[in-house]
C-alpha cells in the first residue's frame, strides 16, 4: 500500500501523544498511589487466640512499633487486631474481611497452621501479601505465593537450650538434682498443643541436648496441656499424687504451662521444687526464676518477632521489597535469635 505523504508527520506525532497520554497516567497514578501509601497504609491482624500470654505481648510489642513508626515516618498506619478464639473458621471470616476491604498486608498467627494455603490461595487473588508468624506452615504452602513470609523463633534451638539449662543445673549440683541418686534424671513433659512444631521440636531437642551431654534420662509421664497454665496445674497436681517425689526434672514446652506445674506445688504445700523449665521468659516466668522457682527458660523474643512482622508488612504495604529494608530475612524467613534466662543473666 503507498503511504499518504502527511502519514510520515502523523504517525509519529500520535504515538507520540499516545505515549505522553501513557506516561502522564502513569505519572499521575504512581504519585496519587505513593501520596495515599504516605499518607495512609491498613495492616490487618488475625490471632489465633488473644488470651495467649506470649502472643498477647507479641501485639503489644507490635502496637508500640506502630506509634513509634507513625510518629516517625509521619503516616497513618490503620492496624485492626482481631482474636481467632482458637477457631480456623473464625480467622478464615476475618482474614476474607480483611482481604474484601482492601488491607495492603494482613499478618496471621493461625489457628490451625496446616490450614494456611486456603489463606494464600484467596490472598494471592486479591493480590494482598501475607506474613505469617509464630504457627509456621508448612514450607510448601510458603511456596505456594511469593508474597508470604514467616516470622518466627527455631523450635529446635528453644528445646537445645532449655536442655542446656537442665543440663548446667545438674552438672552444677548433682545430688540437688537426681534426688534419688540413680546417676539418671527422672522427667516428666508438658507438651504445648498438638502438631503446632513448637511442641514436637522442643520436646524433642530437649531431652536430646541432655543425653549428647551424656546424662541418662528416663521418662515417667508426658502430657499435653495447649500452651495454658490452669490445663497443665491440674495435670501436674495429677502427676504429684501418682509420681510424688520421684520426679527430678519437668520440661515444658513454655512458661505458661511451667507456671502451671509451679502453681501444683504450691496447691500441694510442696517447696522442695524439682528442676523446672520453660520457654518463652515471659514477665511472670522472670519473675519465678527471681523467686527461684522456675530454673530457667528461653527467651522467645516477641519484641524482635513484633520488629520484624511490621518492617515486612511495612515494606510490603507500601510497595517494597521487604528485602531491602529487613536485613535478618533469610529467603522469605525470619528467625529471631534466642537466649537462655536463669537467674544468673536475669535482667535488672
Ligand atoms: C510459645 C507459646 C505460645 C505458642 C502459641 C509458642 O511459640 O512459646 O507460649 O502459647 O507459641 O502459638
Amino acid at each position: 500500500m503507498k503511504k499518504h505523504p502527511l502519514m510520515a508527520f502523523v504517525l509519529p506525532l500520535a504515538a507520540a501523544v499516545c505515549l505522553c497520554a501513557l506516561t502522564n497516567g502513569c505519572a499521575l497514578q504512581t504519585s496519587s498511589e505513593s501520596e495515599s501509601h504516605m499518607r495512609q497504609i491498613k495492616i490487618g491482624m488475625t490471632l489465633y487466640r488473644q488470651d495467649d500470654t506470649f502472643i498477647s505481648t507479641i501485639q503489644k510489642n507490635f502496637e508500640a512499633i506502630v506509634k513509634n513508626r507513625e510518629a516517625s515516618e509521619n503516616v497513618k498506619i490503620i492496624v485492626n487486631i482481631l482474636d481467632g478464639k482458637g477457631n480456623q473458621g473464625v480467622q478464615n471470616d476475618q482474614v476474607d474481611k480483611f482481604l474484601s476491604q482492601g488491607y495492603d498486608v494482613i499478618c496471621v498467627n493461625e489457628v490451625d497452621r496446616t490450614a494456611a494455603s486456603v489463606i494464600i490461595d484467596k490472598a494471592k487473588s486479591a493480590d494482598i501479601p501475607v506474613v505469617f508468624f509464630n504457627r509456621e506452615p508448612v514450607e510448601e504452602d510458603l511456596q505456594r505465593w511469593e508474597k508470604v513470609y514467616y516470622v518466627g523463633s527455631d523450635a529446635r534451638e528453644a528445646g537445645q537450650m532449655q536442655g542446656q539449662v537442665v543440663v548446667r543445673a545438674y552438672q552444677s549440683s548433682p545430688q540437688a538434682v537426681d534426688r534419688n541418686g540413680d546417676g539418671r534424671l527422672q522427667y516428666v513433659m508438658l507438651e504445648g498443643e498438638q502438631g503446632h512444631q513448637d511442641a514436637l521440636i522442643r520436646t524433642e531437642y530437649s531431652v536430646k541436648e541432655v543425653t549428647n551431654a551424656g546424662v541418662e534420662v528416663e521418662k515417667l509421664a508426658n502430657e499435653t496441656a495447649n500452651w495454658q497454665r490452669s490445663q497443665a496445674s491440674a495435670i501436674m497436681s495429677r502427676w504429684i499424687e501418682d509420681l510424688g517425689d520421684r520426679i527430678e526434672v519437668i520440661f515444658c514446652n513454655n512458661d505458661d504451662m511451667a507456671l502451671g506445674a509451679i502453681d501444683a506445688y504450691s496447691a500441694a504445700e510442696l517447696d522442695q521444687l524439682p528442676v523446672i523449665v520453660g520457654i518463652d521468659a515471659t514477665p511472670p516466668a522472670l519473675e519465678a526464676i527471681r523467686d527461684r522457682t522456675l530454673t530457667g527458660s528461653v527467651l522467645n523474643d516477641s519484641k524482635g518477632q513484633a520488629e520484624a512482622i511490621f518492617n515486612i508488612a511495612y515494606a510490603l504495604a507500601t510497595g517494597s521489597d521487604p528485602k531491602e529494608s529487613v536485613p535478618e530475612l533469610d529467603g522469605r524467613y525470619v528467625w529471631v535469635p534466642q537466649k537462655i534466662v536463669t537467674f544468673a543473666n536475669l535482667p535488672s
